[in-house]
């Protein structure tokens, strides 16, 4: 497979207007290439890639110098297509890094983005890219976790940024992850984690089912008892739901383990995924002879999660 990096410095090009933006969150304000700092002075380009979807304008342009100089003017623009042939120039939406699975080979159509050359390796390497940052920046864990909802994805969790990063994911700006109160940078070396507060907005890490779980995982935070819309909510950032019994004795028979005591789908009740004892849990306390669980919960509890199923 061909595969040509090319770098094209956009410097020069580069005004005022792209700096010093006021974005807002999505929810206030469409997002703009603006809210992204960092996007404005290299495309990286991918030979025989495009990004399917997310064109919105073309244009017949003589270069893909020029293709590059009228995605900078406009705000909209995150990233383009030329093909040579026809002087076409399609202007982009969002990213490859936003849509890593979306990419497709198209002979004589280069994709152009603001790429580490490391990511376009990445995507012609035909490996899975299981983590995507968003294009937009936010400055809440909330709406950077509904900006991945919205793609089916849920804010990475820990390990699964360690094993992005050890798969060769390269470099991201500070940007938010699970854990409400910190945020992760990956870097060359592997994933670093800095804690609040935080003076800028910033990117999020989007984790992808199907890299992610067979097992159940278990919320960053923990919950009220009676706050059953809060452990929902928990998991349905991490595109799970609360498991349900037979789901934790699916985990357990496949010889996941955990003796935490946490919520799980029935109210009022809490589980561990670690074999019932005979002299504690036995009748409704032990579930089909693995699964133990109390109706006498602690008050306050993290919630096992379990992928949804599409
Ligand atoms: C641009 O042209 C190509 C080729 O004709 C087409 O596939 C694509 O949908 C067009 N994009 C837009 C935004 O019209």
């Amino acid at each position: 497979m061909l595969l040509l990096l090319l770098l094209l410095p956009m410097s020069g090009l580069v005004t005022e207007a792209f700096f010093g933006s006021n974005c807002q969150d999505r929810q206030s304000k469409p997002c703009t290439r603006g809210c992204s700092v960092g996007l404005e002075r290299h495309f990286n380009g991918v030979t025989n890639r495009v990004l399917p979807g997310h064109g919105y304008r073309n244009l017949t342009v003589v270069s893909r110098v020029l293709c590059g100089r009228e995605c900078l003017m406009d705000d909209r623009c995150f990233s383009f297509h030329y093909s040579k042939g026809e002087r076409r120039c399609e202007l982009n939406g969002a990213t490859a890094s936003r849509y890593p699975m979306a990419v497709t080979e198209r002979a004589a159509t280069d994709y152009y983005g603001p790429e580490e050359a490391r990511f376009a390796e990445l995507l012609t390497n035909a490996n899975e890219v299981p983590i995507s940052l968003t294009d937009c920046w936010y400055h809440t864990h909330s709406s950077a976790a509904s900006e991945c909802r919205r793609t089916g994805q849920h804010l990475c969790l820990p390990w699964e940024l360690d094993h992005a990063s050890k798969e060769g994911y390269p470099a991201t700006p500070p940007s938010w992850y699970a854990d409400t109160d910190s945020q992760a940078v990956l870097t060359e070396t592997g994933v670093t984690y800095h804690d609040l507060p935080l003076t800028a907005q910033s990117p999020g890490l989007c984790c992808s089912l199907p890299m992610t779980y067979r097992d159940p995982v278990i919320t960053p935070k923990s919950y009220e008892l009676a706050d059953r819309a809060g452990q929902a909510s928990g998991c349905s950032d991490l595109a799970a739901h609360p498991c349900s019994l037979a789901e934790l004795k699916e985990a357990y028979d496949r010889s996941y383990v955990s003796g935490y005591w946490l919520y799980f789908e029935i109210p009022n009740r809490e589980a561990t995924v670690a074999g019932c004892n005979p002299m504690y849990h036995y009748g409704n306390e032990c579930y089909e002879g693995t699964i133990a669980n109390t109706p006498r919960p602690y008050a306050y509890a993290q919630v096992y999660c379990c992928r949804n199923r599409a």
